[in-house]
């Protein structure tokens, strides 16, 4: 299978997933990580583990509809079976999406339903609750919405701020994005009229 990841910054998510890869030897491949920023740090570690690496810039196109079929035909390049969307910062139109239907995954700072959108982080912290995490899940054209496979639960303690707490979810992020991927290349994880079903046997 051919796994193409896009990222906008760190890419921890991704540089995880390119370690699960190879550690657990997974029958995949990492075709090409891609970024809409220049400068982008996870294209220097997806450099140096001898994946290839590619930008297509945002700011060189004048509308979203643009950008995202200049990005299509990049990563279309690379034959993708699964696109995993780790840490990028963009929102993608209608056609992207369905482009990509049952084989674009994304990972979101939250527990969803609970706050979607951006500041995760803070949002969880302003409404007090007692718990936060993270969701993997397909990605459909309404943000942050789409079909859940899953979630990690992390304790919001007393005195939590933005980065304590975020670093204790990204720990947790670490764990069940590889382990989706991972059952996405095994083909036990697919989306069936917009149902998720993972196959556990
Ligand atoms: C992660 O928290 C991810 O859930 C969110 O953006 C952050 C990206 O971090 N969408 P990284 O680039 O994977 O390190």
């Amino acid at each position: 299978k051919n796994i193409v990841i896009l990222i906008s910054g760190r890419g921890s998510n991704m540089e995880a997933i390119v370690r699960a890869a190879q550690a657990e030897r997974w029958p995949a491949r990492i075709a090409a990580v891609i970024s809409n920023r220049v400068d982008a740090s996870g294209l220097d570690f997806a450099a140096e583990h001898g994946i290839a690496t590619a930008v297509v810039a945002n700011k060189d196109y004048a509308s979203r509809a643009e950008f995202d079929a200049a990005l299509q035909t990049v990563i279309d390049g690379f034959q993708p079976d699964l696109v995993v969307l780790a840490g990028f910062m963009r929102i993608l139109t209608e056609p992207f999406v369905s482009h990509y239907a049952g084989r674009m995954l994304n990972i979101h700072p939250s527990l969803l339903p609970l706050f979607p959108g951006l500041a995760t982080h803070a949002q969880a912290l302003a409404a007090g609750v007692p718990r936060h995490g993270a969701t993997v899940h397909f990605v459909t054209a309404e943000l942050d919405h789409g079909p859940m496979v899953l979630q990690a639960a992390v304790p919001v303690l007393p005195d939590d701020t933005v980065e304590t707490l975020s670093a204790r979810v990204l720990v947790e992020e670490h764990v069940i994005y590889p382990r989706a991927v991972r059952w996405f290349v095994e083909d036990r994880l697919t989306l069936k009229q917009g149902a998720v079903q993972v196959d556990h046997s």
